[in-house]
Order: structure tokens, then sequence, then C-alpha cells
């Protein structure tokens, strides 16, 4: 199994870093326009094989897409990250033709490849790649909901005071400050409803503190994170390359599912060997589907800003 990671700046490593540790893949091509750059983190990576026990090995390359040839599954971290302050939506301008070239790039040397997209603002950046490439829906994937709901888990974790690991429950919908729907409802501690264990007002908080969970860690650190950005990518990577059939959130593009149609945004998908081999819609309130609604119209507005591009 050959991995690629386009963009070797902090997510990009980070995932390359738990693939390798996952054990999971024979190869991960790291690959970044600065020179020298991808081949030094790739070599860093690999001096930690016998210290991490891993068996997969990690080349690096500058911009030579030849190297990622044959490759199965491709993630795209390249683009700007956020800055303190910055929307995700602020940096479409400049992430859209890098996301544009390095796909169509991708693409040729590799054209069985599946493509998980992590740029932002990443649902639209996934909308895009389903536009600008012929690839069938199911082997294109946007990777937001695995890291919003972690994000989620570990709230209700903290809030209800016991290890994320007992928590189960998803953030659905656009992977945006305003857009991210956390089912509150819906989530457990080991089948009890959190809402039998928090108050309406200590859930509320912990639903406000997930969606803003990018913008706090970009505040807190100058840039966008990175660990958890790239355990959940590897997560997707490893669900894909091993076969699981595991469930995430992730941006699909819909086809009248919740009545939604041409946007990619965040919904619960199987990831198998086929990519995205199903959505699932679950049935959500009047409330979690307007509020699903919701954040699609603002998905959608960042989608029409791709017109004014020229790409
Ligand atoms: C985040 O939420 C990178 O968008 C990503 O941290």
């Amino acid at each position: 199994m050959k991995i690629t990671v386009v963009g070797a700046g902090a997510v990009g490593a980070s995932c390359a870093e738990y693939i390798a540790i996952k054990n999971f893949a024979s190869e991960v091509v790291l690959v970044d326009i600065k020179e020298n750059f991808a081949e030094g983190k790739a070599m860093d990576l690999m001096q930690t094989s016998s210290l991490n026990g891993f068996d997969t090995k990690i080349i690096g390359s500058t911009n030579d897409y030849s190297q990622t040839s044959g490759s199965n599954i491709a993630v795209i971290t390249s683009g700007i990250p956020r800055k303190p302050g910055m929307t995700r939506e602020e940096l479409i301008g400049i992430n859209a033709g890098i996301v544009k070239s390095v796909s169509e790039q991708l693409i040729k040397y590799s054209p069985d490849v599946i493509l998980i997209i992590v740029s932002n603002p990443m649902d639209t950046m996934t909308y895009l790649t389903h536009k600008v490439t012929d690839l069938p829906k199911n082997r294109i994937i946007g990777m937001g909901g695995a890291l919003d709901s972690a994000r989620f888990k570990y709230r209700l974790a903290e809030a209800i005071e016991c290890p994320a690991s007992d928590i189960n429950g998803m953030v659905i919908g656009g992977h945006s400050d305003k857009g991210m729907v956390p089912l509150t409802r819906l989530a457990t501690r080991n089948s009890i409803r959190v809402s039998e264990l928090l108050s309406v007002d200590r859930l509320q908080t912990v639903s406000e503190e997930t969606k803003v969970g990018g913008a706090t860690l970009t505040g807190m650190l100058g840039t966008s994170a990175w660990y958890a950005p790239g355990a959940a990518v590897s997560s997707l990577v490893q669900a894909i390359a091993c076969d699981q059939k595991k469930m995430f959130p992730c941006s699909a593009l819909l086809e009248g599912e919740f009545g939604l149609n041409d946007l990619c945004i965040g919904v619960p998908v199987i990831l198998g060997k086929n990519g995205i081999e199903d959505i699932i819609e679950i049935n959500l309130d009047d409330i979690e589907l307007n509020q699903l609604r919701t954040s699609a119209e603002g998905v959608n507005a960042t989608n029409s800003l791709l017109t004014d591009l020229n790409l």
C-alpha cells in the first residue's frame, strides 16, 4: 500500500508520522514545493523507525510527482494554513489554485488514487476537486468531521470527567466555526446519553467549544493545529488501506441525501477499500436537519466564490 502526502508542513508530516507508527503501509511519499524540505522530514521520520518499531518506508520529494506514481491513497494538505483571527474561508484565493494543480498531478501519476482533501476551506476544496477531476465520487473524501468529532469527544470527556475513549459522538456539517453540527442529542458515554450526564447549558458550552476548536488552537499556536488533524487523516487512510468499513463523518458529494445536492459537506460515511462505500442517512430531528441545511448554505456561499477565481 503506497500513500502520498502532499505538503510536508506540520499537518502533512504529522499525518505521515501517524501512518508510519500505525505500521499498515509499505511506503509513504511526502511531497513539498520547498527544496529538500520533504526529504528532510522523511529522513528525520525514518530515523524514528527503529525507536517506534515501524517498517513503513518514508521518502521525500521536492515537487517530483513521478515519485508518487502508483499511489493507492493521496492526502492533500498543501496550501497556506490559518493565522490567528482568520477564518478557513479566507484561504480560498490561494489554496484553490494549489489544490487544483496538486490533484491533477496526483491523478496523472496514479489514475486509480483515492484522494483525501485536508486543505482549507476543506468542504469547498473537496467540491473543487470533484469539479476539476473526473474521479468517481467515492474517490474524493474531505477530512473535517473526523477531526471535529475527536475535538467534540475531548470536550465531552472533559465535561463528564471521563476518558474520551468512553465517548461516542459525531460532528456533521461544514468544517467551519459556524457550520459544524455537533450531534449532542445522539452522543453517549458507553450507551448512556450525554444529555443524562450534563446539563443543557454545559452541553451548549461543549458544542460551542467544539465548533471553535480549530480557531482556539490557532490563537494559542499562531498557526493551525497539527496533531489531531494528522491523527484524524491517518485514521481515514487506515480505514481505506485496511478495508475497515468504519464510519466517519467526512465531506462527501451529496446527490439528494439529507435533501442536499451538488455540494460536499460532512455526513456519516463508510470508508473501505473503495473510499466512500456508503453515505449513512442517520435520522436527524428537525433542529439538527435545519442546522445541517443552514450549514450547507454557508458551504454553498463559499463554493460560489470559486467562480470568480477563473481556475
Ligand atoms: C483544523 O481545524 C486544520 O482545519 C484544521 O485544525
